[in-house]
């Protein structure tokens, strides 16, 4: 475990090995050529940070966690990274959007030296963290993809560390316009959006039990799974549902 303390900022020599190295593995610009266009038009830019945030910093300084670098997959441009910084964790943020990338090192120009562009594949394999965070980002794709990312990043917490997720929950209402593109007997479900900025692109929706199962006997809740609706405003209507958890990998 990283034996920093909290006012050592430098990242450890493994992570600062990582930082920069660029997209490596299957990704393509063009296949999030899409997230780059909603981070231009400023999406997440004002948005508060998510509630989950408070019940991840308690969880970090419960297990001792604040001053050890932890991950955060899918950082965005920063609405949850920079509160969860602020509030002393030190996080490697990792993004396949580099738009994202960009305004947030903006925004906080101290933190550019811990952002890394692209997706797991970009961290070394042996990289583990005592802390990973992913919200909102292992929705994208089918399932067979959620589950995939799932695994990968369940393979980069160390032994005893915690697991934060925030993910589309069933439950959803979804829209706008999509075709459910498959739909298992546990509840979860995919769709592939035909309008809006996400037209062309599939998104699942985990069941209860579907996330459950996914993190099996390996980890043990610290947070048990909740689900956290939020009602759309008008003119749209219906909910959308989130899960929140976190879990500890067993030794
Ligand atoms: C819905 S946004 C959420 C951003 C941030 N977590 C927040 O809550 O503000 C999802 C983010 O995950 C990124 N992303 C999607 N797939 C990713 C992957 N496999 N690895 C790293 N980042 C990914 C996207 O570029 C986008 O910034």
């Amino acid at each position: 475990m990283d034996r920093r303390t909290h006012t050592d900022r430098s990242p450890s020599p493994e992570v600062r090995g990582a930082v920069g190295s660029g997209i490596k593995g299957g990704w393509t610009r063009a296949r999030w050529l899409l997230g780059d266009a909603e981070y231009e038009a400023d999406r997440y830019r004002d948005e508060a940070p998510v509630e989950f945030v408070h019940d991840l910093v308690a969880a970090a300084q419960d297990a001792g966690l604040i001053a050890a670098t932890g991950l955060y997959i899918g950082c965005g441009n920063g609405r949850n990274y920079l509160p969860l910084v602020a509030a002393g964790l030190d996080l490697l943020g990792l993004d396949v959007s580099a738009t994202a990338l960009e305004q947030l090192g903006r925004r906080a120009p101290e933190r550019r030296g811990h952002l890394v562009h692209g997706d797991l594949s970009a961290l070394p394999d042996r990289l583990r963290f005592p802390l990973v965070i992913g919200i909102q980002v292992f929705q994208h794709g089918d399932r067979a993809t959620a589950h995939s990312h799932f695994c990968s990043a369940q393979e980069r917490v160390s032994p005893g560390g915690l697991f934060c997720v925030r993910v589309n929950a069933v439950g959803t209402d979804v829209a706008p316009c999509h075709d459910v593109t498959e739909r298992h007997r546990d509840g979860g479900f995919t769709v592939r959006y035909l309008e809006g900025p996400k037209a062309g692109l599939d998104v699942h929706f985990f069941s209860a039990s579907e996330l459950n199962g996914v993190f099996g006997s390996a980890f043990e809740p610290v947070l048990p799974l909740r689900r956290h609706d939020t009602s759309r405003t008008m003119p749209n209507t219906g909910r959308w549902s989130q899960w929140e958890a976190i879990w500890r990998r067993k030794d």
